[in-house]
């Protein structure tokens, strides 16, 4: 009885590592240090796609990397490579227009940003493809990218509400 479960384990398990090799476009072997974002950097893989393929392996916060376990980075025909690292002052609108791409674009391949874009982080990695290239969320599945980190800084400065211009300023006040 016993016999028979370990021969079927080893006859099922160079199969599902066969099978899982060959779902996933690019791995990664963790390193001591790495966190979540620090790993999508240095391997053009988004915030939100790094997420996205390893539900399995990377919880909500990104605090359980093991240093030796593999990482799919992407699967292939829906892997994007296309990446940029978000810098201070940065707003959606200028890494659209930088790479060339609207919105729809911009949250279809990120869509950990809400829409008004104002959970833009330092630090975190955009998928700035001018298509749709990045995997759909698994349903049900908490993302990394879905929250930000603890040590995270915003990104956006939004433009400061215009209280403080006077009335008097506005040409078309005037002829009221
Ligand atoms: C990431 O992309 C940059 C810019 O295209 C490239 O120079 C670098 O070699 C890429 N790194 C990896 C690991 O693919
Ligand atoms: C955004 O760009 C895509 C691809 O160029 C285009 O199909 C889509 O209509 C654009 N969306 C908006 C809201 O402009």
């Amino acid at each position: 009885m016993f016999s028979q479960t370990v021969v079927a384990l080893i006859a099922v398990l160079p199969f599902a590592a066969q099978v899982m090799a060959a779902d996933c476009a690019r791995s990664y072997t963790i390193q001591e240090g790495d966190i979540c974002d620090s790993i999508s950097a240095a391997q053009n893989v988004s915030t939100y796609q790094l997420a996205a393929v390893n539900t399995d392996k990377i919880d909500a916060t990104c605090s359980n990397l093991n240093p030796g376990d593999t990482l799919c980075l992407g699967y292939p025909g829906e892997d994007c490579t296309t990446t940029y690292v978000v810098q201070p002052d940065d707003s959606c609108d200028a890494v659209q227009a930088a790479h060339g791409m609207n919105s729809t674009i911009l949250l279809a391949n990120n869509p950990q940003l809400d829409e008004a874009c104002s959970n833009l982080y330092i630090g975190e990695v955009l998928c700035v493809a001018p298509t749709v290239q990045a995997p759909a969320a698994p349903s049900g599945a908490v993302l990394h990218g879905a929250s930000i980190p603890a040590t995270a800084t915003a990104a956006a400065v939004e433009a400061a509400p215009t209280d403080d211009i006077d009335d008097e300023d506005l040409p078309w006040c005037e002829d009221l």
